[in-house]
């Protein structure tokens, strides 16, 4: 089986207190420190949002990185990824991880620099788009070495797990047995042995593992359904 990494969502940490949450989750057991990075981006001399939401951008991963040795899993909900890939890599960000939809005509351009930087390249999908849409990312001389199925709309923490997505899942898992499959949305004990079935090994958890008194526990149950 593919290993497990367990990946707490900073999104539903104490922004405040950065350092210290990402020093608790890597107590905790935390494999990765997923950061969930959505900014205003210009794009035609228009302001647009990928997400309707706003989150933190290349200055908090620099600061973050000088308190932290953790692989920063960065997940890109913006419609320009190219244009932070030389900021995040300077920053010190471990995995990029941008959007198909948004990367269809330049997604060769944004894997090679992103490798160039020193960072792992992957590739996410939201709810509504076919897993066919990534097949492409996935072979030829610079493959994405991470496919991120979104489990809920991106934009927010909290939100319910979209059980369909465990199709897109379960289909990359055939095709590719050695693929890092990242599930991002909803996921927590109830949802996780239903990832995991489906070939999931890379476990994005925010509000499940924030949001309960012992995140140690919840960390090490993901991990156990994972290499079940
Ligand atoms: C949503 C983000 C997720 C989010 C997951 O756009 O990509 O990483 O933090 O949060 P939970 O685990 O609470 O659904
Ligand atoms: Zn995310």
């Amino acid at each position: 089986a593919v290993e497990a990494k367990i990946a707490p969502s900073m999104l539903s940490s104490d922004f405040a207190n950065l350092a210290s949450e990402a020093e608790r989750m890597v107590s905790f057991g935390a494999d990765w420190l997923h950061m969930d990075i959505m900014i205003i981006d210009t794009v035609d001399f228009y302001l647009w949002h990928f997400v309707p939401n706003l989150t933190i951008g290349a200055p908090v991963i620099a600061s973050l990185r000088k308190h932290t040795k953790a692989y920063l899993d960065c997940h890109l909900m913006v419609t320009n990824p190219l244009d932070y890939v030389d900021q995040l890599g300077k920053a010190g960000a471990s995995g990029f991880t941008f959007h198909v939809e948004v990367s269809k005509d330049n997604w060769q351009e944004v894997v090679k620099e992103i490798k160039l930087k020193g960072m792992r390249p992957g590739v996410a999908l939201k709810p509504g788009t076919p897993i066919e849409d990534v097949y492409p990312l996935l072979e030829g001389e610079n493959p994405v070495e991470m496919v991120l199925v979104m489990t809920v709309e991106p934009g927010f923490g909290g939100q319910k797990f979209i059980p369909d997505m465990m199709n897109k899942v379960r289909t990359l898992r055939e095709k590719y047995p050695k693929l890092d499959i990242e599930v991002d949305g909803g996921l927590g004990p109830s949802t996780i042995d239903e990832a995991a079935a489906a070939g999931a090994n890379c476990i994005v958890a925010g509000s499940s593992v924030f949001g309960d008194p012992e995140p140690a526990r919840v960390i090490s149950l993901l991990r156990t359904s994972v290499n079940k």
